[in-house]
């Protein structure tokens, strides 16, 4: 597949995916969210690829949703399309991993895509924000609700009310990214977590993403009854076997996916 707004490579397991639209430092445009969407698609059919990494350019993982495409657009319009929501709903419900690896600005939409994936790690030059109040807006791909959960409610309320950004130190203390990295390792650390989750079994990898997921969505003695029930049926598996006698055995696994 060849796209216009994205560059996609494929190697050990991983689809490397950039954004890459420079001339707009990356804004999320109808397009580039539909072509994602198509990467996602045949990511889920291919059983080779086993994780996703997102990223941009060094300047900008992406500076929003493109805003020259929906500054005339009407609210007939935006209801009509429901702007945003084929594309959100095809990240939320994509079942293996995501990593966002981001350098320069996540802003708005940017922020909110790297938020939608499951884990981000940031370069030294990383900034967060949802600068959408500057432009007499707000969130729409989920930030006032993701950011909060993530970073709490008195950091979110105030990057949502004020549009100040957070850089990549402040991100990591308030644990919105999991790691800073150095800029020019950021595309090799974030390739590097990526083939390590590809090497797993990839049936206790959609298991260990769908809980970790669960908490968000549930309650505390709900998620962790749901997470024993799921943890007994793995014994069912032949990875689990493998994964254990290996262990024991003082060897490398071999997973199967059965
Ligand atoms: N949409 C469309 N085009 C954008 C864009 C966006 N979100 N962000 C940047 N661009 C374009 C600029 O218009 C500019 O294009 P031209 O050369 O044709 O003028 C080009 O990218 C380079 O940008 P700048 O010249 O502004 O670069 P800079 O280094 O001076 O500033 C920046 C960088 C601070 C990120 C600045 O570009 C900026 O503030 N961008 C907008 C950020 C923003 O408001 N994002 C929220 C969008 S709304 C949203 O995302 C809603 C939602 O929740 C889904």
């Amino acid at each position: 597949m060849s796209f216009k707004t994205l560059i996609v490579e494929t190697s050990d397991g991983v689809t490397l995916v950039r954004l890459n639209r420079p001339e707009a430092l990356n804004a999320l445009n109808s397009e580039l969210l539909a072509e994602l969407g198509q990467v996602l698609d045949a990511a889920t059919i291919d059983a080779a690829v086993r994780c996703l990494v997102i990223t941009g350019s060094e300047k900008a993982f992406a500076a929003g949703a493109d805003i020259k495409e929906m500054s005339d657009k009407s609210y007939a319009e935006m209801f009509a399309a429901d702007y945003f929501t084929a594309a959100a709903r095809k990240l939320e419900q994509f079942r293996k991993p995501v990593i966002a690896a981001v350098s320069g600005f996540a802003l708005g939409g940017g922020c909110e895509l790297a938020m939608m994936c499951d884990f981000i790690i940031a370069s030294e030059t990383a900034k967060f924000g949802q600068p959408e109040i500057n432009l007499g807006v707000m969130p729409g791909l989920g930030g006032t609700q993701r950011l909060t959960r993530f970073v709490g409610k008195s950091k979110a309320m105030e990057m949502a009310l004020t549009g100040r950004m957070m850089d990549a130190a402040e991100a990591e203390r308030s644990g919105l990214v999991s790691r800073v990295v150095p800029t020019d390792k950021l595309i090799d650390e974030a390739l590097a977590a990526a083939r390590k989750i590809a090497g797993q079994s990839p049936l206790a990898v959609l298991m260990n993403k769908e809980l970790v997921q669960t908490a968000y969505e549930t309650t505390l003695t709900a998620g962790v009854a749901i997470e024993r029930r799921l943890f007994h049926s793995l014994f069912a598996f032949e990875d689990q076997k493998e994964g254990m006698a290996a262990f024991v055995e003082k060897r490398k696994p071999d997973f199967k996916g059965r």
